[in-house]
């Protein structure tokens, strides 16, 4: 097992599935704990069928922040990493687990290839776009998703020879994940819709750590006039008890967070998806929906410039977004042409081979 794939949370843990079952015997998947509920992370190792971690850190983020998790992880990684050095380590995205891995590899002379890399929305203010400078610092390959973020690296000084435009590996775990058509009408009415309806979540700290704005965006959300279905990441439920706003989770239709074919099925079926996830934003590409996208900032603007996504503030904005979009009446099938920036299925095989010829001493497959 050469090949150490480090993932964390849940949309690590889905991106990188398509890889971890390509590499087979070769794969080392090294969790960090970071996310460590069930609904968050082992439910995905069932959805793929993944062998459970080889390593699971215990890596939760603390009471003493980011800066304490990424150096324990750092250092719990590393001496892992010295015992039994693999040939190359897979990190994937821009989270503390994603710059923690990056780390400890680069500290102890093991290559790093960076899934996903290149994305940059420009504000500093986001714990992911600093994570995403240091792996973009430190990462040996950079399987950048699009041209654009390809460009982005270049901006940044990276070394062309050392990029590679991949596709998103988002794609394939998408089309691995969802339903058939029957089973996805199934599996929303076990979500107890039949008709019309909203799928939202919400878990980035600009709306749920304010108060305000987690208000704002509730308010908006509950004030919708259609059924909105929500599940709820454990940082959104904290933070709306915390503030008092549970009224208005009362008022949509909240549940756990729920599996991947669950999610990809409600998605498909729902008129129209609002969020601040990023996988959101690259699923709702492949499955040809409508998204407004509760966020100031977005490193993902290639799902803008398509036509999919739309950036909006959480009050009258969104509202009045959601409206406009539901009153379409070709809401349903508008996108339906219209092809996914991330890809065709077969960046995990991409990523695959370069990952491995790093591992083999071989020369880098693809062109700069
Ligand atoms: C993290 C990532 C974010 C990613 C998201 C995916 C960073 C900085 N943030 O955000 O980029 O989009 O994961 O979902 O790495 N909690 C639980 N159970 C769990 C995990 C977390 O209850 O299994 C609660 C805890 O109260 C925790 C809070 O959620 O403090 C936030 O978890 P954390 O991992 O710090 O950040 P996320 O918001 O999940
Ligand atoms: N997702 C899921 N169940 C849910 C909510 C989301 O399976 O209840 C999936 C979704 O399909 C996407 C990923 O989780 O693939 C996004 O994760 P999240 O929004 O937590 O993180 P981000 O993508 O913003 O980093």
């Amino acid at each position: 097992r050469d090949v150490a794939v480090v993932l964390g949370t849940r949309p690590e843990i889905i991106k990188l599935a398509p890889l971890i079952r390509l590499l087979g015997e070769r794969a080392r998947v090294v969790h960090t704990g970071q996310h460590y509920d069930s609904a968050l992370s082992g439910t995905f190792f069932a959805n793929f069928g993944l062998p459970h971690p080889h390593l699971l850190l215990d890596g939760a983020t603390g009471p003493w922040g980011r800066g304490a998790q990424i150096g324990r992880l750092t250092a719990e990684l590393a001496r892992a990493f010295v015992e039994d050095p693999p040939r190359v380590v897979v990190v994937q995205g821009d989270t503390n687990s994603t710059s923690a891995g990056a780390q400890a590899a680069h500290y102890c002379g093991i290559p790093v290839v960076h899934v996903e890399a290149g994305l940059r929305s420009g504000d500093r203010g986001m714990p992911e776009e600093i994570n995403r400078l240091v792996v973009g610092v430190l990462a040996d390959v950079h399987c950048a998703a699009t041209e654009q973020a390809a460009a982005n690296l270049r901006a940044a000084g990276t070394a062309p020879e050392r990029i590679r435009v991949t596709g998103n590996t988002v794609v394939e775990a998408t089309l691995m994940s969802l339903p058939d058509p029957a089973d996805r009408d199934r599996i929303a009415r076990e979500h107890g819709v039949d008709g019309p309806f909203v799928l939202a979540t919400v878990h980035r700290p600009e709306n749920t750590d304010r108060p305000e704005r987690l208000r704002a965006l509730l308010t908006a959300l509950a004030g919708l006039g259609e059924r909105v279905v929500m599940p709820l990441h454990p940082r959104t439920r904290a933070k709306a008890k915390q503030f008092g706003l549970e009224h208005l989770l009362d008022r949509l239709d909240v549940t756990e967070p729920v599996d991947h074919p669950t999610f990809l099925a409600l998605a498909d079926r729902a008129r129209l998806l609002v969020s601040d996830s990023g996988g959101v934003q690259e699923e709702a590409t492949v499955l040809k929906k409508p998204l407004l996208v509760v966020r100031t900032s977005t490193e993902r603007p290639e799902a803008v410039t398509a036509g999919f996504s739309r950036l909006v503030e959480p009050g009258t904005p969104l509202l009045d977004a959601a409206r406009a979009e539901l009153a379409r009446p070709d809401a349903y099938d508008r996108l339906r042409d219209t092809a996914s920036p991330y890809g065709d299925g077969t960046a995990s095989a991409r990523i695959h081979a370069l990952a491995t010829a790093l591992a083999d001493g071989t020369p880098l497959p693809g062109t700069a």
